[in-house]
């Protein structure tokens, strides 16, 4: 199947700032992927570049098979993007800024996918006011709504989820998946790695216009996700035996041990302790997070590809 999504070797150089640096990536029809990296990493530049408002400085971008320098107009017609940046008239009522946003993608009027959107953006109470009177959440999901308007194949979602309250983010985050459902490819940017690590089948990692990794989100969280096991004492051990893998905590209260794939399993440190006849008490289990990874691979550790 066609790659929704191809870049190679794009580069954007401003005067100073090197935004991109040889970026190569492909994303496939129908995949939710999740590009990552801190602030000033090039996330928005590269969702620029292939949306028409970054000039690349050199190398190729295709949406669906359709190289940009021969076409730039006709492809990008199937192609949505939820801007970091708020960016509407603030004198027209949500209704009517969605219908404009379909007449500049050449679509008739269609009211009844403004209201489908309204209503899975819970704005349908708020069709009729003004932008500029919506809260900085509500303009969010206008936001979504506008860059959904047209059914886009590919959508950017750049930050979707910024100042959004916790409730709308997990509604987002089903509408995001039903979008997968129906065949739209989503590209992702969040600084909320739990919204990645929710909602995305790949993740690339991008860091000083540098792209440092892609790759299958279960198995990146294999290959690099540490679990973190605490095991509570019900009185202070002095030492712990031979055969106890793990950290004792100054007062001898508690172990830790962090699980990394091909070590020891956090099981086998719990049953050595009590083979050991260690006074445990309690355990707690803190889960692999897609956020250690990142901290990591952008620490330069592991980012072996
Ligand atoms: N118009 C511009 N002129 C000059 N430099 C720019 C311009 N736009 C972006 N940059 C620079 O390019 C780099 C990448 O910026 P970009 O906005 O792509 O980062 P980002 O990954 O989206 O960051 P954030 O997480 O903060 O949104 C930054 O160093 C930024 O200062
Ligand atoms: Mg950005």
């Amino acid at each position: 199947m066609t790659p929704a999504l191809e870049l190679e070797s794009l580069t954007k150089q401003y005067k100073t700032q090197r935004a991109l640096d040889a970026v190569s990536l492909r994303i496939g029809a129908g995949e939710i992927f999740a590009l990552l990296g801190p602030n000033g990493a090039g996330k928005t530049t590269l969702i620029g570049a292939v949306c028409g408002l970054v000039k690349k400085t050199s190398g190729t971008v295709r949406l669906f098979g359709v190289d940009l320098d021969v076409d730039g107009v006709t492809p990008r017609y199937s192609v949505g993007l939820v801007p970091q940046e708020i960016n509407f008239d603030p004198f027209f009522t949500v209704r009517e800024s969605l219908r404009i946003q379909q007449g500049y993608f050449g679509q008739r009027h269609d009211d009844a996918r403004i209201d489908e959107l309204l209503a899975a953006l819970a704005l349908t109470a708020k069709a009729d006011t003004q932008t500029r009177a919506l809260s900085g959440g509500m303009k969010r999901r206008l936001l979504i709504a506008k860059a959904l308007v047209h059914r886009p194949k590919l959508v950017f979602l750049d930050e979707p989820t910024a100042g959004v309250d916790v409730e709308l983010r997990r509604d987002l985050w089903s509408y995001v998946r039903r979008l997968r459902e129906q065949g739209t490819t989503v590209v992702l940017t969040t600084h909320y790695l739990e919204e990645a690590e929710e909602l995305a089948d790949r993740v690339g990692i991008i860091d000083g216009g540098r792209l440092l990794l892609v790759e299958d989100k279960a198995a990146l969280m294999r290959r690099m996700g540490e679990r973190a096991w605490t095991v509570r004492f019900s009185a202070p051990v002095r030492a712990l035996p031979d055969g106890v893998a793990g950290t004792l905590d100054d007062d001898g209260r508690a172990l830790t041990f962090i699980e990394r794939p091909g070590g020891p399993s956090g099981a086998e440190v719990l049953r050595s302790a009590y083979a050991a006849q260690l006074p445990v008490a309690d355990l707690a289990l803190r889960p692999a997070k897609l956020e250690d990874i990142l901290v990591r691979v952008l620490n330069g550790q592991e980012a072996d590809r």
